[in-house]
């Protein structure tokens, strides 16, 4: 789907017309930036939810007094818990002020790791959760999301229709241009097709790697074919750093195996802690991820592929 770029003009013909006023884009405080950049590629009104703290931490959320029939809600849900209550309270708040159709955009999906209880008694993090957000909205678009296991990201948010866009293109592209004839790996065999799909969109050259967790920062990667990397730069392709150890277990193995330099480039940068000092100290020269999370690494925006799935989301492209 290519972005559709309506022209101020265009934007404000959908107004009055039998489809109802035109759609807003919703931002949550900490969203706001990213929501910018979409609602200003589509040329619809960028508005905002607020959102008080109260001192013994619950929150109270105040949306526009009215809304239009459709709305693109824009929320973070990295570091989710709060953010996933705030959620919940403008949701429901929009139906009530009158939004029929809720298309929530969510860049970063939370909760997908834990798809099957891998100990008897476990909570299905990425079912219960999934449902949770179906509920709230009519529709859904996110970024990477972490399905490892699941293959439809329908199946994980039980939502009417869903849309998940790449920025691994972006990132490989992004990589090509910084680092070219980079050797793109994969930390691990879930990031294998990730990767391989942004080897061929930027005509670089991949590699795989075993991993075993062993704990939240206990890894080990195993290269499958070490020789590859030797004299060359190398740069870690996933789609989330959390504690870093992933990566910096991979970069370990990269630089064992000979490689001249070991560069980085993740979808979702949460890199909790020091995960960032992990990296460095494994030897990570530079690292990329894209704008779902806000940080110092964004080095490439989702706006354009977020913008051009909001729009087939809200049949802009009908208008
Ligand atoms: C796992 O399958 C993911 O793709 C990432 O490799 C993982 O979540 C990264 O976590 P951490 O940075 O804590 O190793």
């Amino acid at each position: 789907m290519t972005a559709k770029h309506l022209s101020a003009d265009q934007s404000a013909q959908r107004i009055g017309q039998s489809f109802g006023p035109q759609p807003w884009v919703l931002a949550f405080p900490e969203a706001r930036a990213l929501a910018g950049r979409i609602a200003s590629r589509l040329a619809l009104p960028l508005e905002a939810v607020s959102v008080h703290r109260f001192p013994d931490g619950e929150r109270r959320v105040r949306l526009p007094a009215a809304l239009p029939p459709e709305i693109a809600l824009v929320q973070r849900l990295d570091d989710p818990d709060a953010r996933l209550v705030a959620l919940m309270l403008a949701a429901e708040t929009a139906r009530e002020l009158g939004a029929h159709r809720i298309v929530l955009v969510a860049p970063y999906l939370c909760y997908m790791r834990q798809d099957r209880a891998f100990q008897p008694g476990e909570a299905v993090s990425q079912r219960i959760v999934g449902r949770f957000l179906a509920r709230l909205c009519d529709a859904l678009v996110t970024v990477d999301p972490h399905l490892h296991r699941t293959r439809r990201l329908e199946e994980a948010v039980p939502v009417p229709e869903a849309a998940s866009v790449s920025a691994a293109p972006l990132l490989a592209r992004h990589v090509a241009a910084a680092r070219p004839g980079a050797l793109l790996l994969a930390p691990d065999a879930e990031a294998a097709a990730w990767v391989r799909a942004g080897a061929e969109a930027a005509g670089l050259e991949w590699a795989t790697a075993r991993k075993e967790r062993r704990g939240d920062r206990e890894v080990e990667v195993a290269l499958d074919d070490p020789a590859r990397c030797r004299g060359r730069c190398v740069c870690l392709l996933d789609d989330v750093a959390s504690t870093g150890a992933t990566l910096a277990a991979a970069a370990r193995a990269a630089r064992a195996a000979g490689a001249a330099e070991v560069c980085a480039a993740v979808t979702h940068a949460l890199f909790v802690g020091d995960a960032i000092g992990r990296l460095r100290a494994a030897g990570v020269t530079e690292i990329w991820s894209a704008d779902t999370v806000p940080h110092p690494t964004n080095a490439v925006s989702v706006a354009a592929p977020l913008a051009a799935a909001v729009a087939g989301l809200l049949r802009l492209e009908d208008a």
